[in-house]
C-alpha cells in the first residue's frame, strides 16, 4: 500500500531539529485523566499528524501544546512541554505569549465579526506589534493564506460572507498575522469539501517553509498526502476504574506508519479494521 501521494520529503527517522518536546505528559479534566503518558517531539519545519479514534485525546494534546486548556476549567496538565527547549508551562512564561507563537486554527472557521482587514490587524494590534504598514502586514498575511487575489478588492466587507473555504483561509491568515513558528490545526477541513479542502492541503505545504504545523484529521489520505510524520493515538480502558484514556500508540515518519505500522493497534486503524 502507498497512500502517500506527496513523496517529495525525505524525513530522517528520528526528529532532528525538535521545536517542540513533548515529555511525560498527562492531562486531566478534573479528576478523568483524558491523555498519560504522552512523549512526542515535533520536528522544525515539519507538518505532524494526529490520528487516531473519536475521544483518544488529539484535540485534548494539542490544545495543551499552546496552553488552550488553560481556559477550561479544571483542565491540568502534567509534565513538560518545551518549544525551542522553554517549559511553556514554567513559573515565568506568558500564555499569552505562548499563543502568540504557537497558533491555532480550529474545526470551524470562526472569523471576528468583523471586516475581512480587521481580523489581520486584530492580532498584530492587541498584542501590540510592532508594525510598519497594517496595510502591508494585512496584504502579505492574506498572501501567504492564497486569499489575497479573492479578497483583495472587498478588505473592508465583512468576513462573515466569505465562503466556509475562504473563512478557514481567513483564519490561517489570522494566525499567521502574528508571527508565529508553529500553526496547530483541529481538523481544519472538516467543514469544507474536497475543493476548499485540497487549497488548504497545498497551503499547508507552502506554509512548511516557514512554519511547523500539527494537525489533527480524521481523514487517513489527509495525514498521507500532507504529513511529514504522523503520531497514532488510541483510548484503552484504565486499570481500576475503567474510565478510557488516551495513549500514544505509534509515531514515526508517515510512510513508515502507513506502510509499515509497527504495532497492531495501528495496522488495525489505517486498514479500517477499528471500531
Ligand atoms: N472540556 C472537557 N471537559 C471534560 N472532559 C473533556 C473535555 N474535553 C475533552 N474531554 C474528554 O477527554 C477525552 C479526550 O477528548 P478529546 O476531545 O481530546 O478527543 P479527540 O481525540 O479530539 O476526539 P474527536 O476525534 O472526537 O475530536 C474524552 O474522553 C473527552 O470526553
Ligand atoms: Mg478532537
Amino acid at each position: 500500500m502507498h497512500l502517500r501521494a506527496t513523496g517529495q520529503h525525505q524525513v530522517a527517522p528520528e526528529v532532528m531539529r525538535p521545536i517542540m518536546e513533548v515529555e511525560n505528559v498527562d492531562v486531566y479534566y478534573g479528576d478523568f485523566r483524558a491523555v498519560s503518558e504522552v512523549n512526542l517531539d515535533f520536528g522544525l519545519n515539519e507538518i505532524t499528524a494526529l490520528i487516531g479514534p473519536s475521544g483518544c485525546g488529539k484535540s485534548t494534546i494539542l490544545r495543551s501544546l499552546n496552553r488552550m486548556n488553560d481556559l477550561i476549567e479544571g483542565a491540568r496538565v502534567e509534565g513538560e512541554i518545551r518549544f525551542h527547549g522553554e517549559n511553556i508551562y514554567g513559573k515565568d512564561v506568558d500564555p499569552i505569549e505562548v499563543r502568540r507563537r504557537i497558533g491555532m486554527v480550529f474545526q470551524k472557521p470562526n472569523p471576528f465579526p468583523k471586516s475581512i482587514y480587521d481580523n489581520i490587524a486584530y492580532g498584530p494590534r492587541v498584542t501590540g506589534m510592532k508594525v510598519q504598514s497594517m496595510d502591508d502586514l494585512v496584504e502579505d498575511s492574506l498572501t501567504r493564506a492564497a486569499l489575497w487575489d479573492e479578497v483583495k478588492d472587498k478588505l473592508k466587507q465583512s468576513a462573515l460572507g466569505l465562503s466556509g473555504g475562504q473563512q478557514q483561509r481567513l483564519c490561517i491568515a489570522r494566525a499567521i498575522s502574528v508571527r508565529p513558528d508553529v500553526i496547530l490545526m483541529d481538523e481544519p477541513c472538516a467543514s469544507l469539501d474536497p475543493i476548499a479542502t485540497m487549497r488548504i492541503e497545498d497551503l499547508m505545504q507552502e506554509l512548511r517553509e516557514h512554519y511547523t504545523i500539527v494537525i489533527v484529521t480524521h481523514n487517513m489520505q489527509q495525514a498521507a498526502r500532507v504529513a511529514d510524520r504522523t503520531a497514532f493515538f488510541t483510548a484503552q480502558p484504565s486499570e481500576g476504574n475503567g474510565d478510557r484514556t488516551g495513549l500514544l500508540v505509534e509515531y514515526g515518519t508517515t510512510a513508515q506508519i502507513f506502510e509499515d505500522p509497527q504495532d497492531k493497534r495501528t495496522e488495525d486503524y489505517i486498514s479500517g479494521r477499528f471500531g
